[in-house]
């Protein structure tokens, strides 16, 4: 199915941020203003996640097409969410792995998004 395109560049921008993540932890492990760093990109994954999930909203149409890009951009959203509060308490142990798991999904949804575009 074709998707919009303000839902393949949200989609994009989410993946974008999330590829930023692990290169600032890397920085917040590393030098003084990588906390600063991480901090601000882990607002920049939340905006991102929060936008796609704002743009799946608008662009169901009820009876039309399909809820499930609303239910990705949901479970994505609410796996930041939960990703964000183990950085600030610190549990480093799932912080990480769901860091990587944050963006590998969104990168299958890039995939998704983009395959559905040439078809
Ligand atoms: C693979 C990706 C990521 C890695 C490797 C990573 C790693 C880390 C590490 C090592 C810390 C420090 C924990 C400590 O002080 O003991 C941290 C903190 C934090 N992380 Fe991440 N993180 C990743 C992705 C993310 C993402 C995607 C978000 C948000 C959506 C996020 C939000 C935070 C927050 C809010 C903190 C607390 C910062 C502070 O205390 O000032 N992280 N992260």
């Amino acid at each position: 199915m074709k998707s919009p395109v303000f839902l393949r560049i949200a989609i994009a921008l989410q993946t974008l941020t999330l590829f930023a993540a692990p290169i600032t932890a890397g920085l917040l492990l590393t030098v003084p203003v990588g906390r600063t760093l991480h901090s601000v990109s882990a607002y920049g994954v939340f905006t991102a996640t929060l936008l796609h999930l704002i743009i799946a909203i608008l662009m169901w149409q009820p009876g039309g097409g399909s809820p499930r890009p609303i239910l990705y951009a949901a479970v994505l959203f609410g796996l930041t969410l939960a990703q964000i509060a183990l950085g600030i308490a610190q549990v480093k142990t799932v912080h990480v792995p769901l860091g990587a798991l944050l963006f590998g999904m969104s990168l299958l949804q890039l995939s998704q998004v983009v395959a559905g575009r040439r078809t």
